[in-house]
């Protein structure tokens, strides 16, 4: 890798990120049915129908886990806690769920690693999703209860604690365009999601700040939005996609607003009165947790349903996701968000990772192209803070090959490579990269 750890400010964090439903394992334990289960029993949604029940069954085999983790040097773990696991019905504490992430949590601070929790990364309590899910503004106080559940056992140990990863993904990529759980293609499904999801995580400020809580977040993810060509239909179509995709959630949390771009087509499917949340959802949060991955170039496209607009890649090199890898994109998110929305409001980058075909070869994974892509991002995040953004760590995503949702256990961004038949761990070159880099 071209960087070392001492081109970074002093303090900056070197990490790795998974999710609870992707990695634990949710057979065990006493976790709750989710509307990921019900949507990956579903025909065509999930690619061989495959769950979360096993995963990299991390529920038993954490200890190796963060052992790997320390070896490799890092700072800190970004791992969420997942609601059906400490609430099976979405409301009713599991004592065994609780247990877990606590015995969890020590065993980080026992290796040195701050733990960066997220509360919500995806796996909705089915007996939520029976009521309605995200479209309901009912769940937003069910999570603020779970979110009190949750940081009463393990909040006294945690370093930072974003309450939602992702919030895009999961409103518009669930509910408007079919992706995830629970699938929908419905615009008014959307328009509700996006808004309570953004509810939810105000929510959960409220409660996490009445209890005191410091390092407060939440996680975006942004996609780097290009004019396909130099028309103003296609100028048009990319500050519309802008708008939805970026915008919409980074202006609430941190104006209050809602970009006029994207009311343009939701607001006649807005739940009444929610311009009376923004005070709620804007109240002020410790950091942003930055995902990036991709850029898309778009174009006016009458054809398509509102927003009129089609999306394609742009034209480097692939990852086996089939997203395009462009650094740049991620120097610009930082500059762009830190100037425009969060000035010196501390930013990580939460995720950043590519999926490769990788293949364990003589006891070892050859992912030269995974290295090549830890090592251009975290240049590029370093050009950011050469150019004033107040950036504080990166973590790579994901420590394990695991769950990558409707794709399965298909796609593989680890930089340590599990084997799905006996859950065998194996660092790839990238990890040991890595590992050389931050000790240096
Ligand atoms: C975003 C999500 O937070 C994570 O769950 C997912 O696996 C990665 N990006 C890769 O798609």
């Amino acid at each position: 890798m071209d960087f070392k750890r001492s081109d970074f400010p002093q303090g900056f964090v070197f990490g790795a990120a998974t999710a609870a439903y992707q990695i634990e394992g949710h057979k065990f334990g006493g976790a709750g049915p989710t509307h990921w289960d019900t949507f990956a029993a579903g025909p065509g949604n999930v690619v061989r129908g495959e769950d979360g029940a096993l995963a990299c069954d991390h529920y038993h085999r954490f200890a190796e886990d963060l052992d790997l983790l320390k070896d490799a040097g890092m700072d800190a773990y970004r791992f969420s806690t997942s609601w059906a696991r400490v609430m099976p019905d979405g409301r009713t504490p599991n004592p065994a769920g609780l247990d877990f992430y606590d015995r969890l949590v020590d065993a980080m601070l026992e290796r040195g690693l701050q733990p960066f929790q997220t509360l919500y990364h995806w796996e909705l309590p089915s007996a939520l999703a029976d009521q309605g899910g995200w479209m309901n503004r009912d769940t937003c106080k069910y999570f603020g209860d779970f979110t009190d559940v949750i940081t009463d056992r393990i909040g006294d140990r945690i370093h930072a604690i974003a309450t939602i990863n992702e919030p895009w993904c999961i409103s518009y990529l669930s509910h408007f365009l079919g992706h995830h759980a629970p699938g929908l293609k419905d615009i008014r499904a959307a328009a509700r999601a996006m808004h309570h999801i953004n509810l939810a995580h105000g929510e959960a400020m409220t409660r996490l700040r009445g209890k005191g809580m410091k390092n407060c977040g939440i996680v975006l993810n942004f996609d780097h939005t290009d004019p396909k060509d130099d028309t103003p239909e296609a100028a048009q179509a990319a500050a519309t996609m802008d708008a939805i995709n970026n915008r919409w959630f980074i202006e609430a949390v941190t104006k209050g607003t809602y970009p006029e771009e994207a009311l343009a087509g939701l607001s006649p499917h807005m739940p009444a009165g929610w311009q009376d949340d923004m005070a709620q959802i804007s109240q002020p949060i410790d950091f942003l947790g930055v995902n990036y991955y991709t850029r898309h170039k778009v174009t006016r496209d009458d054809s398509m349903v509102w927003p009129h607009v089609a999306s394609e890649e742009g034209p480097g090199a692939k990852t086996q996701m089939g997203w395009e890898i462009y650094p740049d994109g991620l120097q610009s998110f930082l500059t762009r968000l830190s100037q425009d929305y969060v000035g010196d409001l501390p930013i990580f980058v939460t995720e950043n990772g590519m999926a490769w075909d990788d293949h364990l070869v003589n006891g070892g994974v050859s992912d030269p192209e995974r290295t090549q892509f830890i090592n251009d991002h975290i240049l590029a995040t370093k050009r950011a803070i050469d150019a004033g953004a107040n950036v504080q760590g990166f973590f790579y995503w994901s420590l394990l090959d695991n769950y990558e949702w409707a794709f399965g256990y298909e796609k593989r961004f680890g930089i340590i490579h599990v084997d799905f038949e006996t859950l065998k761990r194996t660092p790839k070159a990238s990890y040991h990269a890595l590992k050389s880099a931050i000790a240096r």
